[in-house]
Formats: structure tokens, sequence, C-alpha cells
């Protein structure tokens, strides 16, 4: 099969990396990929990936490269490009695509929206109001007595999360996002939910519209710096499984979320096929979704597709074309650690073009894959190219030995400025 990965980051190096080994991948192209990602081959005939220079949001050039290439299966990594309904469009030209199509991509990229479904099929999640004028929204922030989370309804890069702890606090969060428009047109509708309390935890589903397949556990560190202090980043780094959900609570959640999901999902007509990743508090009231994504999660991918024994091509191919229960999920006991190694400044600003060393020291580990996320060459050189850098992902039998193992190989591994947390996993040990 010739297949075409769309997207840049860490989480599309992971996917490449996992559909190469495929038997079925004959002709890989990943657009516009890094310079992790070129070097990779085909399991099949050791062919070369190729790096194409076209954005993931080119959606015209993208279909037209497709068209060309007579592509067999099309994947797609991040939310924008599904979100401009990159599914619908490459469906209506025939062309096979995974991920999910723009009515779905609604789940990640309208809170209000996800809000509301959840609420209808009683999901579990946090208390909550939906908003389209300030006055209101804040008196709702008032009878939460200020401890709430105040979030613009559309994609903000991330950003469009505002955590309160009073009333003065979410009055401020109101006003930037719904007055000042600090994040444009997404702030003009938001989310207002109670603070909950917990242990976060990212689950992940691969559904094909009438089947949702649940994932182990993973847990993500999403703020900058030791001891989850600093601001929000996209994903500091992740582990698989975690200690805090075991099979048997974890199934219970799946039935909780995916069973009335997928119902929901039937009702209002919405053809779920694609990847669905709940963010889900663990509170002392049992498990709260707090979000959908509607696509892998960034660095959950890298520690899920070193896990994953089945092979991706036949999956992803399953869940495009509604076969899904014909599979099962089969997973490594092996537990998975990806340390992400930022540019110095991250989340704020950062400088490119730094030069990366070690990078084949660190490979050559045992069990131990350096996943790139923002990285090009230079002259020759593989250079820093973004704030997430790095995904160090390496296996071993327990976390302990996984963690071991990544840092060992992060250890190997020198940029100028080079920024990465020092306790990816602790919290499970
Ligand atoms: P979201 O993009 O909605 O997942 O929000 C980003 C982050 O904000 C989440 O990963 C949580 O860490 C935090 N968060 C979101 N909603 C809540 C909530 N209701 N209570 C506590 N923390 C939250
Ligand atoms: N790991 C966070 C995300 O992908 O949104």
């Amino acid at each position: 099969m010739k297949i075409l990965v769309i997207g840049s980051g860490g989480r599309e190096h992971a996917l490449v990396w996992k559909l190469a080994q495929s038997p079925h991948a004959t002709q890989l192209w990943c657009a516009p990929g890094n310079a992790g990602i070129a070097p990779e081959r085909l399991a099949t005939n050791g062919a070369a990936v190729e790096c194409i220079n076209i954005g993931a949001e080119d959606l015209p050039k993208l279909l037209a490269f497709a068209q060309e290439k007579k592509t067999d299966l099309v994947v797609v990594g991040p939310d924008n490009p599904l979100a401009l309904g990159i599914v619908d469009l490459f469906q209506q030209h025939g062309l096979k695509i995974w991920g999910v199509n723009q009515q779905a991509a609604q789940f990640e990229s309208s809170k209000v929206f996800s809000q509301k479904f959840m609420e209808k099929y009683g999901i579990p999640t946090a208390a909550a109001g939906t908003f389209s004028e300030a006055g209101p929204a804040k008196a709702f922030c008032a009878t939460l007595g200020g401890k709430c989370v105040v979030k613009a309804d559309g994609l903000a890069l991330g950003k469009g999360v505002l955590i309160c702890t009073n009333q003065a606090e979410a009055e401020k969060a109101v006003g930037e996002i719904m007055v000042s428009k600090a994040f444009g047109a997404a702030g003009a509708n938001v989310v207002i939910q109670e603070f909950l309390d917990g242990i976060e935890v990212s689950l992940h589903a691969l559904c094909d519209g009438k089947t949702a397949k649940i994932f182990p556990t993973s847990q993500d560190h999403k703020r900058a710096l030791d001891g989850d202090l600093g601001l929000n980043t996209g994903g500091m780094g992740t582990y698989s499984p975690t200690p805090f959900l075991n099979d048997a609570q974890l199934a219970g959640v799946a039935a909780k979320v995916l069973e009335p999901f997928m119902r929901g999902c039937v009702a209002e007509g919405i053809d779920y096929r694609g990847l669905l990743y709940p963010g889900v508090m663990l509170t002392k009231n049992g498990p709260k979704i707090l979000e959908f994504n509607a696509r892998f999660g960034d660095p959950e991918t890298q520690v899920y597709l070193t896990r994953l024994e089945n092979d991706l091509v036949e999956l992803l191919d399953a869940s495009a074309s509604g076969t899904l229960a014909q599979h099962e999920l089969k997973w490594s006991p092996l537990a998975s650690v990806c340390v992400v190694m930022a540019s110095g400044g991250y989340p704020g600003n950062y400088p490119k073009g730094k030069p990366i060393l070690g990078l084949a020291e660190a490979n050559a580990l045992p069990h131990t894959k350096v996943f790139h996320a923002g990285t090009a060459l230079k002259e020759g050189q593989i250079v820093t190219n973004g704030g997430r850098v790095l995904g160090v992902t390496a296996l071993g039998a327990d976390l302990k030995a996984a963690q071991a193992a990544a840092y060992a190989a992060v250890a190997c591994i020198q940029f100028d400025g080079a920024h990465f947390r020092r306790d990816i996993a602790a919290k499970a040990l």
C-alpha cells in the first residue's frame, strides 16, 4: 500500500515508524515531516520514507499530491486539518483516509459541542455551563465560588483554558476570552466547568463508527517544570501504563464513557471513525471527562505505539473501513516512557537552529527510540526547529526500568539550551 502521513511532530514520527514496519507498506510519504522521519525505512523493501514540502493545512496541495501518487491510505495526525474537513474532502475524491470527518472533529474543535453532548448522553463530566455572553458567564462562576475552569469554545493552540481559584480571577478570565478576545473567534462562546481535583490520565480509543477499542492507560505531564510546576505545554513526557487505573477500573471507565459516546454518535448521525482521546480526571467521586480530543495525543502516541504489537496499517485501515470488530488490540507487557527534550524557553519564545548531538548513541541503546518533533536538516546537520524537539522513548520490564532507560538515552543527547523534566513517570513509582 502507498501511504501518506500528514503532520510533522513527534506523534507523526511515531506513526510513520510504526506504519513502516508493516508488510503492507510499500511506499510512504510524510507531509511535511521532520528530520527524524526522512531516515526511516520500510521493513518490506528498505525504501526510504519521503518527506514532502506541503504544510499539514494546505488541503488543496495535499489532495493533488495524493491523487497524483494514487495513495491507498492517508493518515492524518494533527487536529487542524481534521477540523478543516480534510477527511470529507479526500473522501469526496474517492481517496481512503484515516481520521475523523469534520462533523466528528467538533468534539475537539468545539468545547461547547462536547460539553452539551456529554450532558445529553450521560457521560460523566464536570458540572458546567455554556455561555455566549460575559454577564451570565461571570454569574455562573460565582455559583462555583470562582473555583472554575474557563474554556474558549474553539481551537486556541492549547491555550484557551484558564484555571481560576477565585471570583476575581474568573471574571478576569471571562473578560480576556469573551471581551478582549485573547483567542479571537475561538472565544465567542465559553464552557465554564467546576474545578476538579484528582489525578489526570489520558485515554485513547480507536473507533470505526460502530466499535470502539480502548487502549491501555497513559499519563501526560503538561507543565513545563518538575513537580508539575511552570507553564502549561503541549506535553513534556508520558508513560504507559499508569498504576492509577487497573484493568478492571479501565474497563469500567470505558463502559461509562465509550458506550454512551458511540450510542450518542449514532443517535446524532455522527460517523466517528478515527481516534478518540478523552482527557479524564480521576476524582473522589469517580472519573470525569474534562475534554475530548479527536486525534492521537502527542506525546501519548510515542508510548502507545512502542507498546502496540498489531500491524498499524491493518488497524487504521479497519478503523476507516468499519471492520474494527474483527481485530483485537495486542500490547506489549513492557512499560514505555517518553521524555520530551524541548528548546530553552519553551513554551515561551525559543531559538531555533541549534545543532543536536548524540542522536545515534541514544538510538543505539537497547529498546530505545528517539522520536523527532521539532527538528530540521541544515547543511547535513540535524538542528532544533521547534519548541518540543525530541521524544526520547524507551521500553522496560516495568516503569522504573523504562524510566531509567529513557533517561540514559536523554543523557547521550546534547543541544544548546536543551530543557527536559527529570521526573517523567516519577509519580507512578
Ligand atoms: P483541556 O484542554 O480542556 O483538557 O484543558 C487543559 C488542561 O486544563 C487539562 O489537561 C487539565 O489539566 C486542566 N483542566 C481542564 N478542565 C479542568 C477541570 N474542570 N478541573 C481541573 N482541571 C482542568
Ligand atoms: N498530550 C496532549 C495532547 O496531545 O493534547
